[in-house]
């Protein structure tokens, strides 16, 4: 109830306001307050353990601010970022977006973060041992041919304090940055981050697997290519999807909301992220790992992303509407507790 009461209350406030007041209440320390959940559902993948298959997408909790505030919330694993070498202010406000008759949100957000180094003091800080994934980027500054650089950077500083890493190359609010999901831009990333990777691995004796975050906005040509480069990289795994800058027809919100710039979440991304998500399996062939990410909104979209060949899922505007409830409703179902 109260949970609930507090959701409606940030719902009535501007979209990026609520955002910052739900990072500081989970960040704080009344939040131990909270009753906190813990839901088994294990799922081994990639060599680690995760208590439940169900994890907090990155953006929510850029800097990691509130890890152990999200660890309360009965996520099996939580991923923070995405986060760059140095601070960054991200676009001018206002910059997110409400589209409340959709179940859905727009971001234009741009990887506002206050940079790798603050990252991972607050990862040193936190209490919280579960699985843990850390979001990678690179500064708006940084051009692409350099982008490989920033990347190497901040898996050297993060990789010991993490379960994973991910590469984030997807998100459409940072100019050109999807273009390092073609050709030989790709295959030099990947192949870049791969040595750190095993250069990392010698020097500390800890091989911390990477996962590619990818767009739902490719066709399959480009998926196929996309695929065949991060299993010929020897990297580990996709997220499957980011954002889309698409606008489909079905969109019922006010036209000045849909017409905003940026990458649209929630229930409309849905279909679009699920088909994209088939044919990643499709190309990617039984047992590479696939984290499943994009319209979650209700525990039969959970279901519908297994049948599709995720390992695990990630929520985001599901969790903003909906709160903790919704990993419980999708456990629960998952474990055959409740199929109704
Ligand atoms: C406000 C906002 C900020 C986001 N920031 C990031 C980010 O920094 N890095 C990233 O990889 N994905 C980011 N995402 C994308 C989500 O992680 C997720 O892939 C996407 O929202 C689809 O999932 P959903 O439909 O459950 O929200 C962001 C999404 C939203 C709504």
């Amino acid at each position: 109830m109260l949970e609930f009461l507090a959701r409606k209350t940030l719902q009535a406030l501007p979209a990026e306001t609520a955002h910052n007041l739900a990072i500081k209440a989970l960040g704080s320390p009344l939040s131990i307050f909270t009753q906190a959940k813990q839901i088994k559902n294990p799922v081994e993948l990639m060599g680690i353990t995760f208590p439940n298959p169900v994890g907090m997408a990155a953006g929510f909790d850029k800097n990691g601010d509130a890890i152990d505030g999200l660890a309360r919330q009965g996520f099996g694993f939580i991923e923070i970022g995405t986060i760059t070498p140095k601070p960054q202010p991200g676009n001018d406000r206002p910059r997110l977006f409400r589209l409340g008759c959709d179940n859905a949100i727009i971001n234009r957000m741009g990887f506002n973060n206050k940079g790798i180094d603050y990252l991972v003091k607050q990862v040193k800080k936190a209490k919280y041992k579960g699985v843990l994934g850390i979001n990678i980027g690179k500064n708006k500054t940084t051009p692409n041919d350099k982008a490989v650089d920033d990347y190497v950077h901040c898996f050297a500083k993060a990789h010991t304090l993490c379960d994973y890493i991910t590469v984030n190359i997807s998100s459409p609010n940072t100019p050109d940055l999807r273009e390092l999901q073609n050709d030989q831009a790709l295959v030099e990333l990947l192949s870049g981050i791969k040595n750190q990777q095993l250069l990392s691995q010698k020097n500390n004796e800890k091989y911390t697997p990477v996962l590619v975050k990818i767009s739902p906005d490719q066709n399959e040509q480009q998926l196929e290519f996309m695929v065949q480069q991060i299993k010929a990289s020897g990297l580990d795994g996709i997220i499957c999807t980011n954002t889309t800058i698409d606008r489909p027809e079905s969109l019922k919100s006010d036209a000045q909301v849909i017409e905003q710039a940026g990458g649209l979440s929630g229930q409309p991304l849905y279909q679009k992220s699920n088909e994209t998500l088939r044919l990643v399996r499709k190309f990617a062939g039984d047992d590479f790992p696939i984290i499943a990410v994009g319209g979650i909104i209700d525990k039969k979209d959970a279901l519908e992303k297994f049948r599709l060949g995720a390992n695990l899922v990630q929520v985001y505007t599901g969790f903003v509407l909906k709160g903790s409830s919704l990993i419980t409703q999708i456990n629960d179902y998952l474990s055959g507790e409740n199929t109704q």
